[in-house]
Order: structure tokens, then sequence, then C-alpha cells
């Protein structure tokens, strides 16, 4: 019988390692802490619909990621994304049109991951606590007590602060992945019952508490019948507030959103937020994925890289390329 090789994490790291470890023929397990895929691509269902509050877009500049997107393209889980693109800098709004293509999930953001699961075997709510290996192989408890084994090998593909918890049987691949500064992303959604008058779609935002902001609705194949937008602080301001409640957060990224339309908002009639802990790292990294062959444990994802979807992606491939070369 094969031994199964563990996956921990259902992000686009985990998958893009999972897909390639399959087409090189081997069996691959994989555990999420959440009750879906998707990770930092991932989207909220709501009573406004479908809402991205996450990853907004993706961009593809290496070959490898472009021909990956076109083949998502071809089945129909991204389309091109082509807002009408705002600057707001010193609180002057302005347009701000470029060439750039921007792609997403269709007709939510994770319908990507959700397609790259496919038939492979997944665990949900499922939290990898402790990562320790046998005689021969290696085992898995999870926050329930359960232990899921044997594996041949383990990929951690969870953001740097949760994967050092994991690595206690690598104590340097722990070190190197303690040294990454993940910083949060508040994230605020709101939804109007008349359209806001303006012909924004999404807008890059300085000298505000707000970094970003989109109109959710504007984007390929989303059908909610109210205005969505998603707001998204920077990493200092969320920093600064990350134990304020989600009512203060969105009250006053709402009146951030108003000051840069110079308007007075209507009230939203739904709005939710959410905080992501670990949205980015504080700087990129060139490694690719981490790796001790030896051991047989590998760990990939954004913080590996660029510290966007593309990277995260690209670092799956790389450490699912280096644990199928150390079986040749
Ligand atoms: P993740 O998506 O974080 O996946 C890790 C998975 O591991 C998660 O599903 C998590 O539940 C799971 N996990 C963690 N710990 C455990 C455990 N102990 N046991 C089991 N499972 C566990 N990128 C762009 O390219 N463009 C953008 O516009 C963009 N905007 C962004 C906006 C925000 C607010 C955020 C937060 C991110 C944004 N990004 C953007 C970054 C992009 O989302 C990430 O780079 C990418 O999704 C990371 O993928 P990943 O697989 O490395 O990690
Ligand atoms: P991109 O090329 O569209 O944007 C890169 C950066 O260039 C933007 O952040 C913006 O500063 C600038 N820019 C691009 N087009 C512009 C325009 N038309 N007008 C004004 N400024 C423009 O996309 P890329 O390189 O794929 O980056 C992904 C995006 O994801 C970035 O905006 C990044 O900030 C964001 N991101 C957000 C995270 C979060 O936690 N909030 C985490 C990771 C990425």
């Amino acid at each position: 019988m094969t031994v199964p090789i563990a996956i921990i994490g259902t992000g686009i790291a985990g998958l893009s390692a999972a897909q390639a470890l399959r087409d090189a023929g081997h069996t691959v397990h994989l555990f999420d802490k959440s009750r879906g895929s998707g990770g930092r691509m991932s989207s909220k269902r709501s009573d406004a619909g479908s809402l991205d509050l996450g990853a907004q877009y993706f961009t593809a500049r290496d070959r490898r990621f472009v021909t990956e997107v076109q083949r998502w393209q071809a089945k129909g889980w991204v389309a091109e994304w082509t807002p009408q693109l705002y600057n707001s800098h010193g609180g002057q709004l302005s347009p701000s049109p470029d060439e750039q293509t921007r792609w997403v999930g269709t007709p939510r953001m994770s319908a990507i991951t959700r397609a790259l699961i496919g038939d492979l075997e997944a665990h949900f709510a499922c939290r990898i606590t402790e990562v320790f290996r046998g005689e021969q192989h290696w085992h898995l408890q999870d926050a329930e007590g359960f232990t899921h084994g044997p594996f041949s090998h383990v990929v951690i593909a969870t953001p740097a602060p949760q994967a050092t918890a994991l690595l206690a049987a690598a104590p340097k691949l722990a070190g190197v992945a303690a040294g990454v500064k993940m910083d949060p992303t508040w994230a605020v959604a709101l939804a109007f019952d008349t359209p806001l008058e303006t012909p924004m779609e999404g807008c890059f935002v300085q000298d505000s508490p707000l970094d970003w902001l989109a109109r959710n609705r504007s984007k390929p194949g989303r059908d909610s019948h109210l205005d969505t937008w998603v707001l998204h602080a920077t990493s200092a301001w969320s920093r600064q507030h990350i134990d304020l409640s989600k009512e203060a957060v969105t009250e006053q990224l709402h009146g951030a959103f108003a000051e840069l339309l110079h308007s007075v908002m209507p009230a939203p009639t739904f709005s939710l937020a959410h905080r992501w802990l670990y949205a980015r790292p504080a700087t990129s990294h060139e490694w690719g994925a981490l790796a001790d062959a030896d051991l047989g444990l590998y760990v990939c994802g954004d913080w590996c890289l660029s510290g966007r979807v593309e990277g995260a992606w690209l670092s799956g491939q790389e450490a699912a390329r280096r644990l199928h070369e150390s079986l040749q």
C-alpha cells in the first residue's frame, strides 16, 4: 500500500503543491482548520451575496503561472476583471487607468481552490496542532485529539507563524519561519440598497486608514442585488487597531470611505468586518520553499516568495518539485 503525503493548508499554495504531486503520481491528503478551502483567497457567503474579503484580484507575471491561469480561464474558474480604477492621494481622487491584466475567481474568489480540490481527499474543520514522526512515518495530531497518518512526507502550507508551531521536529526550518513577520489587515464589507453615485470600481489609497477599496459587484459573475464594497485598511492602521471591536472598525472605515468620496454616505443596509491576522509578509523573500529532504518535511506559502497569489502558487510548485526530486 502506498503511504500518502499530508498537506496542511488548502490555500492556493497547498493546492498548487497537491496538484503537482498528484500529477507526478503521488497520493495526497489535505487538512484545513477552516470549513472550506481558499484561506486568504476564500469568499464569505452573506445576505449581500458572496464577498471577496481577502485577495481582491491577482496578476500573473511568471510564465508558469500565466500558463496555469490560462488553463483556469479555459475551465471557467477565473475571468478578467477590468475595473474603473482610481487613485486617492492627499484626499484627491483621480482616475488611474492602466493596462495591467487582473484576474478574479468566478463567480467568487474561492471558486479556484474549490475547483482545484476536485476529488482530492480533504479534511476540513481540522486544526493540526502537532506534526510528529513515528518509527518510520509522519503523523498529525489535531485539536480534537485525533491522530492522522501514517504519511511518508508532510507539506506545511500555512502562514509563517502557524508553520512555526508545526515545525518542532525541524528546529532549523522553525527558526526561519519564526523570523518572518506577517502584518494584519482589517477588511470591511458594506452593501447599499441604492448604488453609490460614483463610477469608481477599485481604488488604490494613500494618506488614509484605507489602503484599497473595491466595488465587489463589478467583478464578473457576482449576482448581488445590492451595491457591495470591500474596504481594506493599511497594515499600520490594522496593527494599531488590532483589538478594536468589529463595530468600531466598520464605523471608522465607513467614515474614511465617505471622506475619500467627499460625500455624505448613506448607512449601509449590510456590513461585516473581518480581521486577517496574518495577511501579508512584512517583506518578500526568495526562498521558493523551505525543505528538510532528509526528514521529509516541506514548507510553502506566499511568504516564501512575493506575498501575493502568484507567489503562493509558485511556492507550492517548488515544494512539490523538491519533494518529488528527493524520491528520484
Ligand atoms: P493561505 O491562503 O493563508 O492558506 C493557508 C491555509 O492553512 C488556510 O486555509 C488556513 O485555514 C490553513 N491553516 C493554517 N493553520 C492551520 C493548521 N494549524 N491546521 C490546519 N490548517 C491550517 N494577493 C494578491 O495577489 N492580490 C491581492 O489583491 C491580494 N489582496 C489581499 C488582501 C487581503 C486582505 C489578504 C489577507 C491577502 C491578500 N493577498 C492578495 C494575498 C493572497 O491572498 C495570499 O498571498 C495567498 O492567498 C496566500 O496563499 P497561501 O496558500 O500561502 O496561504
Ligand atoms: P497590481 O500591479 O495591480 O498592484 C501593485 C501596486 O501597484 C498597487 O498596490 C498599487 O500601489 C500600484 N498600482 C497598480 N496599478 C495602479 C493604478 N492603476 N493606479 C495607481 N496605483 C497602481 O497588483 P499586484 O502586483 O499583483 O499586487 C497585488 C495587490 O494586492 C497589491 O495592491 C497589494 O497591496 C495587495 N495585497 C494586499 C494584501 C493585504 O493584506 N491587504 C496582501 C497582499 C497583497
